[in-house]
């Protein structure tokens, strides 16, 4: 990475915004020193207005400049060249076209960005986290050259970060205990958006455990086996699913200062 960033007059560090912090790669700032940056938060589909909001001005106030984007939907992309043009030149950096190196742990959307930028399928967009691609540098229509950078980076190892890393489906969920990690889930949506959860489902969550508003989903989703027993692999799938897909709201999972 080091080698790559002389290459470049730009770092794209691309980060989830349901999860600025977890999804954010421990060593970056160090290893990035002086060279001009700007933060990309990507996924802003799925995460709150609210959190959208903190996050900026939290990220602004250590002069970074913040582009919120969906490579999804396109919301927000025209920003980046401006935000990229602005910093440079404030760098001093007269050229006509950028070249910026795209970094930031698997599943941030790096991929998925550079083909939005670049406007065609170039970059590979991986559908299972972890996965690695060499370093390609990609010509975009506009004004970017972009290098797309290999999975390399790696995110902070406390039980927060792992758990939000989890929930969004950066960990592969092969390696999780899918249940445990419903659990937890489901104790962390009651914290932060209980009236989402309760809406989602149509389940009343008052006084009960993970455990039980499982089951009640389960009920909800007709989640049974044969013999009549819940079928709490299934009502697991459910819930990790309708999360990531955003189908219980705009959810972000942590905010600044916490
Ligand atoms: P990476 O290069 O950083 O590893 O991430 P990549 O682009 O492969 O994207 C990882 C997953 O995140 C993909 O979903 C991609 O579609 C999704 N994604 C990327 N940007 C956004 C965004 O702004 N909003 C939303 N909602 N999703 C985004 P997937 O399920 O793994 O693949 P697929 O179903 O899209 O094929």
């Amino acid at each position: 990475m080091e080698k790559n960033l002389k290459a470049v007059d730009i770092v794209f560090e691309v980060l989830d915004a349901r999860a600025p912090l977890s999804s954010k790669d421990m060593n970056i700032d160090r290893i990035i020193g002086q060279k001009a940056k700007i933060i990309i938060l990507n996924k802003c589909d799925l995460s709150s207005d609210d959190g959208n909001k903190k996050w900026i001005s939290f990220f602004n106030r250590g002069v970074t400049e913040v582009a919120l984007v969906s490579a999804v939907t396109g919301d927000g992309l025209k920003n980046i060249a401006n935000l990229a043009r602005k910093v440079i030149n404030k760098a001093g950096i007269k050229n006509k076209s950028i070249r910026a190196m795209v970094v930031g742990i698997p599943n941030v959307g790096k991929s998925t960005l550079i083909n939005c930028i670049a406007g065609k399928k170039k970059a590979k967009a991986a559908n299972k986290p972890g996965v690695t691609r060499a370093k390609q540098w990609i010509e975009a229509k506009s004004q970017f050259e972009l290098l797309d950078t290999p999975g390399i980076l790696r995110p902070r190892e406390d039980k927060e970060t792992f758990s939000n890393l989890a929930f969004i489906g950066t960990i592969n969920d092969d390696v999780l205990d899918v249940k445990t990690l419903v659990y937890s889930l489901i104790e962390k949506l009651v914290e932060i958006v209980p009236e989402e959860l309760c809406a989602g489902f149509k389940i009343d969550i008052k006084d009960k455990t993970p455990l039980e508003i499982l089951e009640n989903i389960a009920a909800k989703r007709g989640c049974l086996l044969k013999t009549g027993i819940v079928d709490y692999m299934r009502a697991s799938n459910i819930v990790l699913s309708e999360f990531r897909k955003g189908k219980l709201g705009k959810i972000t999972l942590e905010y600044p200062g916490c």
